[in-house]
């Protein structure tokens, strides 16, 4: 078992170890709570949810539950006020606790709703796919989608605790499982060399303790110096400003991690082409990306015109300009402010 601390303005520790899901009840801190409402999807809360919900009654909690339809269409304003009556009608209080028990949609609108309730409960985060893992359990971003965009309405809230066991991860559909794999590699790629020939000599056979360990220790650290997205957070995105206007093209037909798996490679075949990254950096990522059965292209027929018109509307972008991150080499990327022009090239010369 891992743990790594959160030194944000609330800390807490993120908790890595198989079987754990059994001992939400001693992992999760909930000093003064008599209610803890249990927030998942419809594909995990059948899996897992019972035995967070007898872990938690360990405790002497009354737990309730609520779950919705798993996917991202679900990420919306009805489901976060409906989630909200349902915690009104349940009588929680200021001191009750929410938990999030599912992939990255559960645990950005459990994070939302448990920030707007009462305006602000404690609430906890149980991951259950790599991408939450890796990236959204941790750091308290949490949000819904607008009919406009991906996460137009959020907050910064912070989870009392994070809670992964790897094992939940063998239940994922395979492209599930991979699309995560994209996250995981961006870590390497910004700050970890080593992490990142791990995940390139292993492909999808990583080890997932150690994997999922190191890149919550450097989202903590890059957390702890820039909890609310001011500069060196925006690290993070690698690959999301092109992949968001990849996603939204495809009409949310090609996934998330898909998405950034292309927005990573063409941006840094960009910058290689541009003489702005060391030689062999994209080629490098595109090999380490097809390993883990990721697509490092746009596929044919996307529109792209429309991905470069989606990708300069980011929510990311601030007045004129948006912050690219570019790969100079693995293990460094840095943060480069763009107009619309040097973007849009940028990407072309990647395509
Ligand atoms: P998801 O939550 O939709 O999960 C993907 C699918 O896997 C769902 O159908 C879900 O029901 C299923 N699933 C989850 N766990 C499972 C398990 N253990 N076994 C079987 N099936 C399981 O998607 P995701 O990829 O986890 O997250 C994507 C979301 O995360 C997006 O909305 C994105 O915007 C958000 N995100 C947020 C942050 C952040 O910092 N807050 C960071 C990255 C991504
Ligand atoms: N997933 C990006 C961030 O947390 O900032």
């Amino acid at each position: 078992m891992k743990t790594v601390r959160v030194n944000a303005s609330a800390p807490y520790d993120v908790v890595i170890g198989r079987g754990i899901l059994d001992r939400a009840d001693d992992l999760i801190p909930s000093d003064g709570a008599k209610k803890a409402a249990v927030i998942s999807d419809d594909t995990v809360f059948p899996l897992y949810g019972e035995r967070v919900v007898s872990s938690l009654e360990k405790k002497g909690l009354d737990v309730v539950s609520f779950t919705f339809p798993h996917g991202e269409r679900s990420k919306n304003g009805k489901t976060f006020l409906d989630i909200l009556e349902f915690f009104a009608s349940r009588s929680l209080s200021r001191s009750d606790i929410a938990i999030a028990l599912g992939g990255g949609v559960v645990g950005d609108i459990a994070g939302f709703t448990a920030a707007t309730y009462l305006r602000g409960i404690r609430y906890a985060q149980i991951p259950t796919t790599l991408l939450s893992a890796v990236d959204s359990s941790v750091g308290g971003k949490c949000a819904i989608d607008l009919e406009t965009g991906k996460n137009l309405a959020g907050a910064f809230h912070q989870p009392s605790a994070v809670v992964c066991d790897p094992d939940t991860l063998g239940t994922l559909p395979p492209e599930v499982f991979s699309e995560g794999c994209a996250e995981a590699l961006k870590y390497g790629i910004i700050t970890s060399p080593e992490l990142f020939s791990h995940i390139n000599e292993k492909g999808i056979d990583f080890d997932r303790e150690y994997v999922i360990s190191e890149c919550v220790s450097i989202k903590a650290d890059i957390v702890r110096r820039d909890e609310f997205d001011l500069g060196e957070r925006a690290l993070l995105n690698l690959g999301h400003t092109f992949g968001h206007g990849v996603e939204r093209a495809s009409g949310f037909g090609i996934s998330h991690g898909a998405a950034v798996a292309i927005g990573i490679s063409t941006v840094a075949r960009g910058a290689e082409k541009l003489g702005i990254s060391e030689k062999g950096t994209s080629d490098a990522i595109a090999s380490a990306l097809e390993k883990l059965s990721l697509p490092v292209a746009c596929p044919p027929g996307l529109d792209v015109e429309a991905a470069f018109e989606a990708m300069t509307h980011d929510k990311k972008r601030r007045g004129e300009t948006t912050t690219v991150v570019i790969p100079e080499k693995i293990g460094k990327c840095k943060l480069v402010p763009m107009n619309k022009e040097e973007l849009t090239g940028l990407m072309k010369a990647g395509l």
